[in-house]
């Protein structure tokens, strides 16, 4: 049986913490459904763990939906959320419809996730969700802003600012978000917006307060050679490919393969 949006706030209310983790092709989305992970995120972090971009800001929806259908083909457990890729919602209500519309219907994600909540992204959201559309929020820090950040740094820090992320998770609860993202931001403020929201908070470098925890799978794997502090790796991957690759080539030079 396939988790539903209905099951996450269940698990909020039991306190029966979420797992969710990043996909971008068939096989990695197989393995880590049939692992038994709650949700699968197609995270536009697949830009840069996957693509080779340097930000995300340069994937695009066409880019998004190839990716999306290749998961999606992948898991049969796992709810599937897709991130609307930057531009493709920013514009207007009915961009992010038109969007969210394609990769709903042509990759069969269950919902979206948008990044902001400020005021005209309420709106956004609100929008969505009055019409059909399933959407997980994301709030402190957003990727898509990099530029307007400076850099990935923790939000959240200064009381003013703190505040302003609270009332923004707020604002997506009452504007229909089903669940929402809080990024680098300080454990206090995260456990404060849990204890707040109706609805599961997903946490990533926001502590062990949040209903759920996300992480970017090549971190967990240990397959990117640069990973956020707050990621943590489970296993080296990167590593273990390299050395089964020499191998194979050794065995190859050596003679050795085919036997
Ligand atoms: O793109 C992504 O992988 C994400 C997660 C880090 C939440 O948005």
């Amino acid at each position: 049986m396939a988790v539903t949006i209905h099951q996450l706030r269940q698990l909020k209310q039991q306190g029966r913490p979420i797992s969710v983790l990043t996909a971008w092709d068939f096989a990695l989305a197989t393995l880590i459904d049939q692992a038994g992970v709650d949700v699968v995120l197609v995270g536009d972090s697949l830009a840069m763990v996957a693509l080779g971009y340097s930000t995300t800001l340069s994937l695009t929806l066409e880019e998004m939906l190839y990716h999306a259908q290749a998961v999606t083909r992948g898991v049969n457990h796992a709810l599937v959320v897709c991130d609307l890729p930057f531009m493709s919602y920013q514009e207007s209500p009915q961009q992010a419809l038109k969007s969210a519309g394609t990769l709903l219907q042509q990759a069969g994600v269950a919902a979206v996730k948008v990044e902001g909540g400020y005021p005209d992204m309420v709106e956004t959201v609100r929008f969505l969700v009055n019409r059909g559309i399933p959407v997980m929020g994301h709030v402190g820090l957003t990727p898509q802003s990099v530029h307007q950040f400076s850099g990935y740094r923790r939000q959240g820090t200064s009381e003013v600012d703190a505040d302003r992320i609270l009332q923004e998770a707020i604002a997506l609860e009452q504007a229909g978000a089903f669940a929402i993202v809080l990024e680098h931001m300080p454990t206090p403020l995260a456990a404060k917006i849990t204890q707040t929201l109706t609805i599961p908070t997903i946490g990533i470098g926001a502590g062990s307060a949040c209903d759920g925890q996300v992480l970017v799978t090549a971190d967990m794997l240990g397959l990117s050679d640069w990973q956020p502090p707050f990621a943590k790796s489970y296993g080296n991957l990167r590593q273990s490919i390299i050395e089964t690759v020499q191998q194979y080539c050794d065995e190859v030079r050596n003679h050795q393969f085919p036997q």
